[in-house]
């Protein structure tokens, strides 16, 4: 997480909408010398519910790096694989039954 300390609250905003947006598509760079974002100190899973996976982490996809955000389809219905492209809310996706805690 970029520390934005002496930024107006727009600007702190703004990065911390980047920084928490689970595929990456939303991103800021800086314009002065400040340290950019950086991977988590752990790699990161999330199973969204009825949706994709949210990786964060150093990723790479194939050898190609892809920063450190990501969503992974999970219904098989994106035209963008391996990415999630929203497909999965368009056709209702309902991942299957949770597994039992019992
Ligand atoms: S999980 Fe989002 S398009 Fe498949």
């Amino acid at each position: 997480m970029i520390s934005e300390e002496g930024s107006s609250p727009a600007v702190q905003s703004q990065v911390a909408t980047a920084q928490n947006c689970p595929s990456g598509a939303i991103r800021n760079r800086r314009k002065d010398d400040g340290a950019e974002e950086s991977p988590p100190p752990v790699n990161l899973i999330q199973v969204r519910e009825n949706g994709p996976l949210a990786l964060r982490g150093a990723l790479s996809i194939d050898g190609e790096a892809i920063d450190y955000r990501a969503t992974l389809c999970r219904c098989g219905q994106s035209q963008n694989k391996p990415f999630c492209d929203g497909q999965h809310a368009a056709i209702g996706f309902q991942a299957g039954p949770t597994a039992s805690t019992e």
